[in-house]
């Protein structure tokens, strides 16, 4: 694996190659940090922050100064992987040029290229913000923004007629010129008959593996939430349980006095003299304040 920053002329290369893309959420520093050192090529910051950061039951109230809040964070810590910021919703739906300003501040913050929901009805707005030469990554099949419209948080494109308008959706998303789209809760088959139809990349999420690429929420990926387990998710790690029993232990090691014990504490280089009357009152090198300048590592 090479350590160049991955561009949308490479993730095109993998599709004409076969190489299957990765890609991960991450809303912070430390989580980007961490993705981008394990090898992943496309790091998303999605508006799902919406719910596994903020709370929300949807990602309906998130906004474009929330995203390029965090995408400014994942963007400061990433050196390998392509770094696509999502548009909220309501930042693209209500004029194209309105949609480029939302998009272009997004750049502005760091992101390498945006993402947005919706097939045919979306191309002119697509295009308008290719033209302002921001790469965009198109998104259908289960489009969370429109949870109220789909009835909930539901597969789409089953049966003839669904899975055909979802082809064309695709295909005028391409056609508006995005470099890439996630398929998002589709049947398998339909996701793979739509890669196969298009030249651009597919990355799936709850649409199997007939796609060019797989994204995951980095939280459902670590299994950091114990109650939410759908059928789409696989995970490769139990860390709701390690996380709680580590706080745990944390909080006997207070309460008995084990911790801090003398390892964990800063000690006097030399005997300390009471201050003489009129002295300054100053601590020896290496005793100063936690996150002051001194090294704190000893
Ligand atoms: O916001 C998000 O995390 C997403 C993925 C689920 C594709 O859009």
């Amino acid at each position: 694996m090479s350590n160049k920053a991955v561009t949308v002329l490479d993730l095109q290369r993998m599709k004409q190659q076969g190489t299957r893309i990765t890609m991960l959420t991450a809303y912070d520093a430390t989580f980007a940090r961490l993705v981008d050192q394990a090898g992943v090529d496309m790091i998303l910051v999605g508006d799902s922050l919406g719910m596994v950061v903020q709370g929300h039951k949807n990602t309906l109230p998130v906004t474009i100064e929330q995203m390029a809040y965090h995408g400014a964070a994942v963007a400061r810590s990433t050196e390998r992987a392509h770094v696509v910021v999502d548009m909220p919703f309501l930042s693209y739906h209500v004029t194209d040029e309105e949609a480029v300003r939302n998009a272009g501040h997004l750049v502005q913050n760091g992101a390498h290229s945006v993402k947005l929901e919706g097939g045919a009805e979306r191309a002119t707005t697509i295009n308008a913000i290719v033209r302002a030469q921001i790469p965009v990554m198109g998104h259908i099949g289960l489009t969370p923004q429109s949870v109220h419209a789909q009835g909930g948080f539901k597969v789409q494109g089953r049966g003839d007629d669904a899975g055909q308008r979802l082809l064309e959706d695709a295909l005028a998303v391409q056609e508006a010129g995005a470099y890439s789209l996630v398929l998002e809760g589709i049947p398998l088959e339909l996701a793979t008959k739509i890669s196969e139809a298009l030249s651009i990349p597919t990355i799936g999420i709850g649409a199997g593996n007939g796609c060019d690429g797989q994204v995951l929420v980095i939280y459902d990926l670590l299994g950091l939430d114990d109650a939410f387990k759908p059928k789409f998710v696989k995970r490769y790690a139990s860390l709701a349980g390690v996380v709680r029993d580590s706080i745990g232990t944390y909080i006997d090691e207070v309460r008995s006095g084990a911790f801090p014990d003398a390892d964990h504490s800063f000690h006097s280089k030399r005997p300390v003299a009471p201050p003489a009357e009129g002295d300054a009152v100053d601590a020896p090198e290496g005793d100063r304040v936690p996150y002051g300048p001194t090294d704190l590592t000893h």
